[in-house]
């Protein structure tokens, strides 16, 4: 039946085309299906969908229209913070072999012990020459793009991670000066509590809880035992890492009940509003504070998590070209807007990160961003563990695996053995 009907209907276009006097040409056909030719638009994706995140890119969508009005930007953001949902969308994408032109992978293990070992990005190495990016980009971010001498990806900026924010107000109300060691965090968070602070440590869902662990676990044993967790150096199993799981498990007990239905925005919301005292997150939330139109200084300050004054643990992200792109020139067009100066300069103001690039414009930066471009020049650096530096995504997900089952069994012994048997079995403690 549907043969014949199928038969039916092609003896049909033919006659009309006959009819007509047209025989189908082939850009008949394109023009029909598909309105632009395929290399005028991009895809490209990320989990900027709101909070300050949307705003940042939208600012350097406006240069690539600028530069490339000819080319379609398809913005296939999926919402979630630090791209949880995100990416398995593009896991899905990736294992049908259907990508995205472009997508925000972070520098570090991530982007290599991900995307480059899978084989599914192309490297840049003749953009980099072609746009004289190595003249520009930071020399300790290099090694972490690049395998075997290839560079795979292009940074838009430098993140922090370990950073308090807190509210002036709350803490000046209960004479409280920041604190700056964990000691002093914990006497902070005691005379909060006694004074009836409704939360005195702001916290979301689950990877904002990774997030706060592992400022803990630099701010515990130091930027050298930190750095050897990665390396295998620092033994997961002894008494350093207990002494921080010990700090988190205090830690947690100053935290809201409702920490798992809060998105970060949510939580790092309540500081601006007075409603909690102190939050850990990146500096991605200080775009977001500014949109909120909260004022530097007054409504939110900030100081480095406390025991990591002197320490900037930072991430980058950073966006590739898939292996295969659909719109492949599209996509190099947009890569060389998110490595240019003015698309960093557009995007970074706001999206609450300083440039990539060593040539930023200072002025166009506020007085937060402009103390971290301090301390990224002038700090020790260590790697992000959420946000994709010091572990690739299976490790990672080991890592969280252990601390959803501790956050709901608080058992600090068992959390530490899941600890150190994920880096025995996806990291580098054989
Ligand atoms: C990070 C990402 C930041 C910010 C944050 C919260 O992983 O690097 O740019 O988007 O997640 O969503």
């Amino acid at each position: 039946m549907q043969k014949k009907l199928f038969v039916f209907i092609s003896v049909l276009l033919i006659a009309a085309f006959v009819l007509s006097g047209c025989t189908p040409k082939p850009t008949d056909v394109v023009k029909t299906e598909e309105p632009k030719p395929a290399s005028s638009q991009v895809e490209v994706f990320s989990w900027w969908t709101g909070g300050g995140e949307a705003a940042g890119l939208e600012a350097m969508q406006k240069v690539f229209a600028t530069k490339y009005p000819n080319i379609e930007f398809v913005n296939a953001a999926v919402a979630g913070g630090a791209g949880t949902n995100a990416k398995a969308v593009l896991a899905t994408r990736l294992q049908a072999g259907n990508p995205p032109d472009s997508w925000q992978g972070h520098a570090g293990q991530e982007l290599i012990g991900t995307y480059v070992d899978g084989n599914q990005i192309e490297p840049l190495n003749f953009l980099y020459e072609e746009e004289g990016w190595l003249d520009v980009m930071p020399e300790t971010l290099i090694p972490l793009i690049s395998k075997d001498g290839k560079i795979y990806s292009v940074p838009v900026n430098i993140h922090r991670a370990n950073v308090l924010w807190y509210n002036p107000k709350v803490l000046a109300d209960n004479n409280i000066a920041v604190p700056t060691t964990m000691d002093e965090w914990f006497a902070a968070l005691d005379a909060l509590k006694a004074a009836g602070v409704e939360t005195p440590l702001a916290m979301g869902e689950q990877w904002t809880a990774m997030h706060l662990f592992e400022t803990v676990l630099l701010g515990t044993l130091g930027n050298d035992k930190y750095n050897g967790l990665w390396d295998g150096t620092t033994d997961w199993a002894g008494a350093d890492v207990t002494a921080a799981i010990d700090n988190y498990i205090k830690l947690l007990e100053y935290t809201n009940s409702d920490a798992t239905s809060l998105t970060w925005q949510d939580a790092s919301q309540l500081v601006v509003n007075g409603q909690a005292a102190f939050n850990v997150m990146g500096d991605w939330a200080e775009g977001y504070f500014r949109e909120l139109g909260k004022a530097p200084e007054t409504e939110y300050g900030w100081a480095p998590v406390p025991g990591t004054v002197g320490t900037f643990q930072f991430l980058s992200d950073s966006f590739v070209l898939a292996m295969n792109a659909p719109h492949r020139d599209a996509a190099i067009a947009w890569l060389k807007i998110a490595g240019s100066k003015e698309g960093q300069d557009a995007f970074n103001p706001v999206k609450g990160s300083i440039p990539a690039r060593k040539d930023g414009d200072r002025a166009l930066y506020g007085v937060y961003l402009q103390s971290a471009m301090d301390d990224w020049n002038s700090n020790v650096v260590v790697g992000s563990l959420t946000h994709g530096v010091v572990a690739n995504d299976s490790w990672k997900s080991e890592i969280d695996t252990a601390l959803g089952l501790f956050l709901s069994a608080k058992d600090g012994k068992a959390f530490q053995d899941a600890l150190a048997a994920a880096c025995k079995s996806s990291g580098p403690c054989k």
